[in-house]
């Protein structure tokens, strides 16, 4: 081992789609950031996905997630999603299955626009599109708790609950608040419906209030998530860290996403901390451009990078981003964020700016 570093164990899997186009450049990034900062680093591949699931009807292979927490530090995953399997089982085992049997309670997802020529809003420069959010990722409205009664007649009734745990609530408040106070964030921004969904989100109202008496530095802001979806388009700016349930969360990172650029740019992280946390671009497996050659690397790249700062490995992570914002200044970029480069050509752009960082 060099540099007094310790072996990090990366379980990859690259899934469906374009989900193996794009961890490929991700794990090459990470190769040579490795060789370049001399981390430890191993990769360990796994074929999970729809391919694996039409042929042995296996998604989450029995003990995986003991293998992962036993085995591994992190996880990095490309994409779940084909066309073959039209209800997703084999997604929903596979991703949900790690979130939710890793207890991976955090969903991280940085909103930061890297080019102004990347907003889809007038005159917004980087400085304006710099928040993270904060989705709680174990409960909420993805628990499966529901029912239908009569089914597929005229008198069909269905159920689908929302499940809020104090627990839970408390959790996800209190990681946003600490990354707000450990990051020099000055605002923490909650969002719910508590006005319409009186029981569970005034659970979460209680909860914010006595957490955010905690953190007497950080304002401790709320917005109901319709007037949060205005101002994320009105006054991007306004926002520092944001912390929602797992359906809002969901919703308003994908109109995030759109304000740096795209799915194209958004990475996150599902962490649970100081345990195998799982990493993932939030784009889908769009299996459309599967096999083309066409998808943007960079969602993958600052994921990767998300998951070496999680591993500790700073200035690795820091290159890697430094990388990706020369690469998009110079629009060394695939076609979703008007470049012309392919795949492969955008993240060898990253890899040439990464080798001169150091
Ligand atoms: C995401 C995705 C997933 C989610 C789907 C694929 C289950 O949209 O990671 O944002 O809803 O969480
Ligand atoms: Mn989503």
């Amino acid at each position: 081992m060099t540099g007094g570093e310790e072996l990090k164990r990366v379980a990859v899997i690259a899934g469906d789609g374009i989900g193996p186009e794009v961890i490929s450049e991700a794990v090459r990034t990470l190769e040579l950031a490795s060789a370049i900062f001399s981390l430890e680093l191993s990769f360990t591949h796994f074929d999970w996905g729809a391919e694996k699931y039409l042929q042995t009807g296996v998604t989450l292979p029995e003990g995986a997630l003991e293998m992962l927490s036993n085995e591994y530090d992190a996880i990095l995953a490309g994409a779940f999603g084909d066309p073959r399997v039209p209800d997703n089982k084999h997604a929903a085992d596979i991703l949900l299955g790690m979130r939710f049997g890793l207890d991976l309670y955090i969903n991280l997802r940085p909103i930061k626009l890297l080019d102004e020529r990347l907003c889809p809003l007038k005159d917004r420069a980087p400085a304006d599109v710099d928040f993270v959010v904060f989705r709680e990722n174990t409960e909420g409205m993805y628990v499966f708790v529901g029912g239908n009664f009569k089914k597929s007649s005229a008198d069909e009734i269905a159920v689908q609950e929302e499940i809020n745990t104090r627990k839970g609530v408390e959790r996800i408040i209190t990681a946003a608040f600490e990354y707000a106070r450990a990051n020099g964030r000055k605002k923490v921004t909650m969002s719910d419906k508590s006005n319409v969904l009186t029981y569970g989100h005034d659970l979460w109202q209680r909860t914010f209030k006595e957490v955010a008496s905690r953190y007497g530095e950080i304002e401790a802001d709320h917005l109901y998530v319709d007037v949060l979806a205005m101002w994320m388009i009105l006054d991007p700016g306004r926002f520092d860290v944001i912390v929602t349930n797992n359906l809002f969360g969901d919703i308003i990172t994908d109109l995030g996403a759109a304000l740096q650029g795209g799915l194209g740019m958004a990475a996150s992280g599902n962490i649970h901390p100081g345990r195998v946390s799982l990493f993932e671009p939030v784009h889908g497996s769009a299996p459309q451009f599967a096999g083309k050659n066409v998808s943007n690397p960079i969602a993958s790249c600052l994921t990767a990078a998300m998951m070496l700062d999680y591993l500790g490995m700073r200035e690795a992570a820091r290159a890697i981003e430094g990388a990706v914002e020369k690469a998009v200044a110079l629009g060394e970029t695939t076609k979703d964020v008007s470049g012309d480069l392919s795949t492969t050509q955008a993240g060898e752009a990253i890899r040439r700016h990464l080798r001169a960082t150091k």
